[in-house]
């Protein structure tokens, strides 16, 4: 595997993989690989080389354009040395690390931004003011530097895979999105890098996000009344101890609150337990009413 952090070096690599007709696949991360992770990178691996050799490019970035004023940007976990062997392990070809004075040569504040339409102010955009543009600019810009003719994504950021599609399709990009499920600890708490914030306690707490999520997917599927069984789950996530950001059921294909008639639905939970921030997500269908 090669480790790259300079620009220049990673459009060599690639533009010799592409004079030999390979096809480069891409994940994007923040680090701190866990087994959600490496899932996409199996499904990169799967990903269906018609003609050509698939090279598998994966990015660890800590971008710091996605991250609020008081959010965890100075203790998010980085830990390249292990995530360096969890790569080497998956047969990745090329691992693209850089700093940030790389990515935001001029300081973050003078950049060119991507900025998302209406669905990024919604949800996760509504929490985290200026998320989705940190996310978008950083996406657009790897994609540049990486050029990809697939990047996969993981299902647990959902509005985020959606934020990531409707920037590929407004800007013409040609890239291939596609989406990974969501990789579970044997509780159901949906895998994330910061879950390692949680002591003891909360770990048994955060598991019943999960669990809340759960009931209120069977309740909707089964045609209960929508409205009240999310602020059932509220009340009861509350009462287990989180502090509810909010929890929606959505349409899946563009997060707006459903009719009647739509049957593809999207359960979507965030909510603090102490300081750490969690997202969950359930895809399920209902029967149209
Ligand atoms: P990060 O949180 O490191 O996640 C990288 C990718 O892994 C995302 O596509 C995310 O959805 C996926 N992922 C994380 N946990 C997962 C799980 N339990 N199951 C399945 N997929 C999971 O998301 C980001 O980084 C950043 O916003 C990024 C896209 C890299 C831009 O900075």
């Amino acid at each position: 595997m090669q480790v790259l952090s300079r620009i220049d070096e990673v459009r060599d690599c690639i533009h010799a993989w592409r004079s030999e007709g390979d096809v480069i696949a891409f994940v994007p991360t923040m680090g701190n690989l866990h087994p959600g992770h490496l899932a996409l990178i199996d499904r990169a691996h799967m990903t269906h080389a018609a003609a050509g050799k698939l090279r598998l490019v994966v990015s660890i970035f800590v971008n710091p354009m996605q991250f609020g004023k008081n959010e965890d940007l100075s203790t998010y976990p980085r830990t390249f040395e292990e995530d360096k062997a969890h790569l080497e392990h998956k047969q990745v070809d090329l691992l693209f690390a850089p700093t940030p004075d790389v990515i935001y040569p001029r300081g973050m504040q003078k950049e060119t931004r991507v900025v998302p339409p209406v669905l990024a102010d919604i949800l996760e955009g509504e929490s985290r003011p200026g998320f989705f543009t940190g996310v978008a600019t950083v996406v657009n810009k790897l994609f540049n530097i990486v050029q990809p003719d697939i990047a996969v994504f993981g299902e647990k950021d959902y509005q985020q895979l959606l934020v990531i599609r409707q920037m590929v399709k407004d800007f013409a990009l040609p890239v291939k999105i596609v989406s990974a499920p969501i990789v579970r600890e044997d509780d159901g708490l949906a895998m994330s890098s910061r879950n390692n914030y949680l002591d003891a306690d909360q770990r048994v707490t955060a598991a019943k996000m999960h669990v809340c999520l759960t009931h209120l997917v069977e309740e909707v599927s089964r045609g209960g009344d929508c409205q009240y069984a999310v602020m059932h789950v509220m009340q009861e996530l509350e009462k287990q101890g989180f502090i509810v950001d909010y929890v929606v059921v959505r349409r899946r294909t563009d997060l707006a609150v459903p009719r009647a008639e739509d049957s593809e639905l999207i359960a979507l939970v965030a909510a603090r337990v102490g300081s750490t921030r969690l997202i969950d997500n359930i895809l399920f269908e209902r029967t149209a009413t």
